[in-house]
């Protein structure tokens, strides 16, 4: 599975280097790479983003420095094995079946993170247009300063499920039961006694 994540702040993805992560790039399960925006951005001041059309606050990121960069990250072929995943508050809910769709029937995910008050719109409707799904996600009901967060959430849940990345099979067998309407139960171990709580008696 490859992973190109464009970003103003491309060393925010260092942590995809610790822990599982880490080992799974480094067996080559998983290909992550994180990629500056401004490499296509021009003029003496790269600059990325302008003034919304319409008035308003913030700034807007601009559809040709965006274009640039995915085009050149889209490679021959990636029509049905590309997903270009774009972290935005206003999304759809990040879900597990949404991870597992992308797992078992993608290739390569893109992931483009915005900041400001977003990207262009015109994006999103040019690459759909080309026949690539386009998968606008959020986290959840409230707002972060951009999709660097949301792109490292994807990034792993995605991972997760490519065979190998997790260790014991188990794991991912028993989680995606307890997903399935199973209750998550809580657990123990050593020592039996904790200061003045021991371990159920169901358990022993
Ligand atoms: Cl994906 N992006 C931003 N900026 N804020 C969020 C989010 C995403 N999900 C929840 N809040």
């Amino acid at each position: 599975m490859q992973f190109d994540i464009v970003s103003i702040f491309p060393s925010f993805f260092d942590v995809l280097d610790l822990s599982l992560m880490g080992k799974a790039q480094k067996n080559n399960l998983i290909d992550v790479r994180a990629h500056d925006l401004r490499n296509w951005a021009e003029g003496v001041h790269r600059s990325v983003d302008d003034t919304p059309y319409g008035g308003g606050a913030g700034m807007v990121m601009r559809p040709d420095v965006w274009g640039r960069a995915l085009d050149e990250l889209l490679v021959d072929g990636d029509v049905d094995d590309c997903i270009i995943a774009i972290p935005t508050p206003s999304g759809e809910l990040l879900t597990q079946n949404k991870c597992e769709h992308i797992a078992s029937t993608k290739k390569h995910v893109i992931i483009p993170c915005g900041r400001y008050e977003g990207i262009d719109a015109r994006v999103t409707q040019y690459y759909c247009d080309r026949g690539v799904e386009v998968y606008e996600f959020s986290l959840g009901d409230y707002v972060l300063n951009g999709g660097e967060v949301a792109a490292v959430a994807l990034v792993e849940s995605v991972s997760r499920l490519v065979p190998g990345v997790v260790g014991n099979p188990e794991s991912l067998e028993e989680e995606s039961h307890s997903l399935d309407g199973m209750l998550e139960y809580p657990v123990y171990t050593k020592p039996y006694q904790w200061r003045q709580y021991c371990v159920p008696d169901v358990l022993m």
